[in-house]
C-alpha cells in the first residue's frame, strides 16, 4: 500500500524530518507521483545516479527547481539550466577560470577567515556555528574568489539571504528573491566593467578575458550577460550550500559524539569524515528535472515533458548502497554518493567546497573539541534548493 505515502518539498514539516518517508518512497514507491505539483521524484540511490547522468533523457533546460520547472522554465543562461553541447562549451570555459591555481590560492586565506572567525569564541563557552560561522565563512570565501573587494563583503551576503528568501506557494519565485537576483547581476556587471579597465589577479578578470569555443570552431570572449550569470551561480551555489555542510556537521558530529572524538584525535580523517557527512545529510536534498521522453522504471511509466525529482539527500542514505545509512561513520569507505551531482553538472565547486569543509572543521574541532546543541533555539532554512540549518547555538 502506498497511497499513505505523501512527499512535498514545500511542507516544512517533511523537511524537517524527511528520512523515515524517504526510506518508505525508496521501498514502496521508488518511482513516487505526486498529483498536488504534477511531479515524479526518484529516491534510491541506482535511480538518482543514472538520472543524473542520463542528459538526454531528464534535462535541465528548464530549471532544477520545482518551481522553475512549474513556471514553464529558466532561461537564466547559467549553465546550470543548460543542456548539451551548449552546456559542455559554456562549462569548459568557466572551468578555465575555476583552475586549481584559483582554489590553491584560497587556501591560506579560507584557514586565515576560520581563525578570524572562530578564534573570538575561545574560552567563551558558546557561539552560533551557522551564524556566526558556517554561514559567513563561504560568503567571504566566494567574495575572495571573485576578487569583489572586502567593503561589499557584508552587501552581498545580505543579497544572497534575500535571494533564498522563500514565500509559501511560490516557494523562491517572488518577488523579494527575484530583485536580489537583479541587484546581485547588477552589482557584478559593474564590476565585470571595472575589471576590463583595470585588470587584477581575481576571477572576474579571468572571465572578462576567457574566451569560448563556438560550435562553428570560432573563438569569442564571453558577453557581459554570460559573465555576470556566471558570477550569480557562483554566488548562490557556493554559499548557501557550504553553509548548510558546516550547519549538519556541527548538529550530526554533537549527535555522534564518538565520531568527532575520531576527527579530533585524526585530523587526516577529516576529508572522508567531509564526504560522509555529505552523504549523511545533502545539503542540496533535490535536483529538478524534465523528461524529454517517455521512460519506464520499475514498472511505472513517466510521460514526457513531466517533471522529475531526483532526490539526492534520500540517495545518501539508501540501504542498497550504503550498509547502516542512518549512522554516521566517518571512517566509512565511500566508493561515490550523489550529494554533489553526477555526470555533466557535477558540482562544479566540489573541490572548493571539500578544501572549506575540511579546513573549517580542522580549525573547529582544534578550538572546540566537544560541544552541545542548543536544539530549542536551533532554527531550520527552508528552501526549494537547500536544505538545512539557519541557526545552530553551541555550547561548550
Ligand atoms: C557542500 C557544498 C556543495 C554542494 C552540496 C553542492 C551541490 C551541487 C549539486 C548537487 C550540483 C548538481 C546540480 C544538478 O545536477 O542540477 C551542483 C552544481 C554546481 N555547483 Fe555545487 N555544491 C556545493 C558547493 C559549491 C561551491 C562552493 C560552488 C562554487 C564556488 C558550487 C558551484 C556549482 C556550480 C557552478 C554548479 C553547476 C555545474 C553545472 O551545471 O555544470 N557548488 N552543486
Amino acid at each position: 500500500m502506498t497511497a499513505d505515502i505523501y512527499y512535498d518539498p514545500y511542507d516544512t514539516e517533511i523537511d524537517a524530518a524527511p528520512h523515515e518517508l524517504w526510506r518508505r518512497m525508496r521501498d514502496e514507491a521508488p518511482v513516487y507521483r505526486n498529483d498536488r505539483y504534477d511531479f515524479w521524484a526518484l529516491s534510491r540511490h541506482a535511480d538518482v545516479d543514472a538520472a543524473s547522468r542520463n542528459t538526454k533523457t531528464y534535462s535541465s533546460a528548464r530549471g532544477t527547481t520545482l518551481e522553475l520547472l512549474s513556471g514553464g522554465g529558466a532561461s537564466t543562461g547559467m549553465i546550470i539550466f543548460m543542456d548539451p553541447p551548449e552546456h559542455g562549451r559554456l562549462r569548459a570555459l568557466v572551468s578555465r577560470a575555476f583552475t586549481p591555481r584559483r582554489i590553491g590560492l584560497l587556501h591560506e586565506q579560507i584557514r586565515q577567515q576560520c581563525v578570524d572567525l572562530l578564534d573570538p569564541y575561545v574560552g567563551s563557552g558558546g557561539f552560533d556555528f551557522v551564524a556566526d560561522f558556517g554561514a559567513e565563512l563561504p560568503s567571504r570565501v566566494i567574495s575572495a574568489l571573485l576578487g569583489v573587494p572586502a567593503v561589499d563583503q557584508p552587501r552581498i551576503l545580505n543579497i544572497i539571504n534575500t535571494m533564498f528568501h522563500i514565500e509559501p506557494g511560490v516557494g523562491m519565485m517572488n518577488d523579494t528573491a527575484i530583485n536580489a537576483m537583479f541587484e546581485l547581476h547588477a552589482y557584478l556587471t559593474e564590476q565585470l566593467d571595472e575589471r576590463r579597465a583595470h585588470p587584477r589577479d581575481d576571477m572576474l578578470t579571468d572571465l572578462v578575458r576567457a574566451e569560448i569555443d563556438e560550435a562553428d570552431g570560432t573563438k569569442r570572449r564571453l558577453t557581459d550577460e554570460e559573465s555576470a550569470n556566471f558570477g550569480v551561480l557562483l554566488v548562490s551555489a557556493g554559499t548557501e550550500t557550504v553553509a548548510r555542510l558546516l550547519g549538519w556537521a556541527s548538529v550530526a558530529l554533537a549527535a555522534f559524539p564518538d565520531q568527532r572524538q575520531i576527527l579530533v584525535d585524526d585530523p587526516s580523517a577529516i576529508p572522508n569524515g567531509v564526504e560522509e557527512l555529505l552523504r549523511y545529510e545533502a545539503p542540496s536534498p533535490a535536483q529538478g528535472r524534465w523528461t524529454t521522453r517517455e521512460l519506464t522504471l520499475h514498472g511505472v511509466t513517466i510521460p514526457a515533458e513531466s517533471k522529475v525529482l531526483l532526490l539526492t539527500g534520500s540517495a545518501g542514505r539508501d540501504e542498497r548502497a550504503f550498509a547502516n545509512p542512518d549512522v554516521l561513520d566517518v571512517r566509512r569507505r565511500l566508493e561515490s554518493h550523489v550529494s554533489f551531482g553526477l555526470g555533466a553538472h557535477y558540482c562544479l565547486g566540489a573541490p572548493l567546497a571539500r578544501l572549506e569543509g575540511r579546513i573549517a572543521l580542522e580549525e573547529a574541532l582544534r578550538r572546540f573539541p566537544t560541544w552541545e546543541v542548543d536544539h530549542d533555539k536551533a532554527e531550520r532554512l527552508h528552501t526549494s534548493t537547500v536544505r538545512g540549518y539557519k541557526k545552530v547555538p553551541i555550547t561548550f
